[in-house]
């Protein structure tokens, strides 16, 4: 099971299951090690320090909680940090422990998850392909792809992408994890954990109203950038849809602690906006603020499978084989 916990607005899920489960074939260790995740997002100095002044029982740095608290002061989505901080709360206090037990040692916070990043560059290199290159399915089976039952695969540029699907095919779920421009993707060009980044304008361009169903759904993907938020808002208008529901994306390390503090410039969570067309009022019952919590695959942007979640809470949407997934690493 995937979702390992469902109780009002929290679910929490285990995306490694998931993997290991829909993709039976696959190296279960390597698979396991990207989830190995033991302390929040730290530099390796800031790790040390830590470890020293839990071991020497010293105070914390307040000037630096200090700046941070100042720099949340001019955050756009406050009320979803205070939201986030509510449910992040109750989890601590009636799940956190059940199912993530126990906290990191001092060798954890000394080693600053330096095997999963290791890991994760390696993991990298041996897909270090051109994933970017148009191919069929024929041709993506024998790139190793590893493709699960019931789907097929069409990797190509998202604007060519109406060429590869008959034209009147139609999708009752376009999931969209858009490469937003961001400064650690820029920072990182070249290292092997970054991606093509696309203009906001060109992604406004994917002709979603020719390909969504009557009643489908779009999911987006959405970082936490006003700039970002207000392009979502643009293409619904552009494309014709209506926002219903947004749910957040928890991230915390298999000790239950958030894989950085909220802050003015990183914060541990993203959104997701699920959106149908205007005049559409089949999913008035989708639950609204859901946070799902997981612990995050070490691959920079990867993101948990909502296959679960939507069999959970929108059990009406039609079976998935005509789902369009934009997630390619799935
Ligand atoms: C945010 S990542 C998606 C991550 C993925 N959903 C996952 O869970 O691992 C965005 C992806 O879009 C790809 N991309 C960038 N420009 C593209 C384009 N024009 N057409 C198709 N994919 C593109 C990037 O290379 C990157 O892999």
């Amino acid at each position: 099971m995937s979702v390992i916990h469902a109780k009002d607005r929290i679910v929490v899920l285990s995306h490694k299951e998931y993997l290991l489960k829909t993709y039976p074939d696959a190296n279960k260790e390597r698979v396991s090690q990207l989830f190995d995740i033991c302390t929040p997002f730290r530099m390796d100095l800031e790790a040390l320090a830590l470890a020293k002044r839990i071991e020497t029982n010293t105070e914390s740095n307040k000037k630096k909680k200090k700046r941070k608290r100042e720099a949340l002061e001019f955050y756009p989505f406050q009320h979803e940090v205070d939201y986030l901080r509510k449910v992040y709360s109750e989890f601590i206090q009636n799940i956190k422990e059940d199912i993530f037990p126990g906290n990191p040692s001092i060798e954890e916070i000394k080693a600053n998850n330096k095997g999963v990043r290791d890991h994760v560059k390696e993991v990298m290199m041996i897909m270090d392909r051109d994933f970017h290159r148009t191919c069929n399915e024929d041709e993506a089976r024998k790139e190793n792809f590893i493709i699960p039952e019931n789907c097929q695969p069409i990797v190509c540029d998202i604007l060519d992408f109406e060429r590869y699907v008959t034209q009147d095919r139609k999708y009752f779920l376009i999931l969209m994890d858009p490469p937003w421009e961001n400064k650690h993707v820029k920072r990182a060009k070249g290292s092997g954990t970054d991606y093509k980044m696309m203009d906001n304008h060109f992604i406004q361009q994917i002709p979603v109203p020719n390909l969504l169903s009557e009643e489908g759904l779009v999911m987006i993907w959405c970082s936490n950038n006003k700039r970002h938020r207000s392009a979502v808002e643009s293409w619904l208008e552009d494309w014709g849809l209506k926002k219903i529901v947004k749910w957040y994306w928890l991230k915390i390390t298999k000790y239950g602690e958030l894989i950085c503090e909220f802050s003015g410039h990183k914060n541990p969570y993203e959104v997701l906006i699920i959106a149908t067309n205007k005049n559409c009022e089949t999913w008035r019952n989708v639950p609204d603020n859901n946070v799902l919590i997981s612990v995050p695959s070490a691959i920079h942007s990867h993101k948990p499978s909502l296959q679960p979640v939507i069999d959970k809470y929108i059990p009406h949407l039609p079976n998935n084989r005509n789902n369009f997934i934009n997630n390619v690493l799935e």
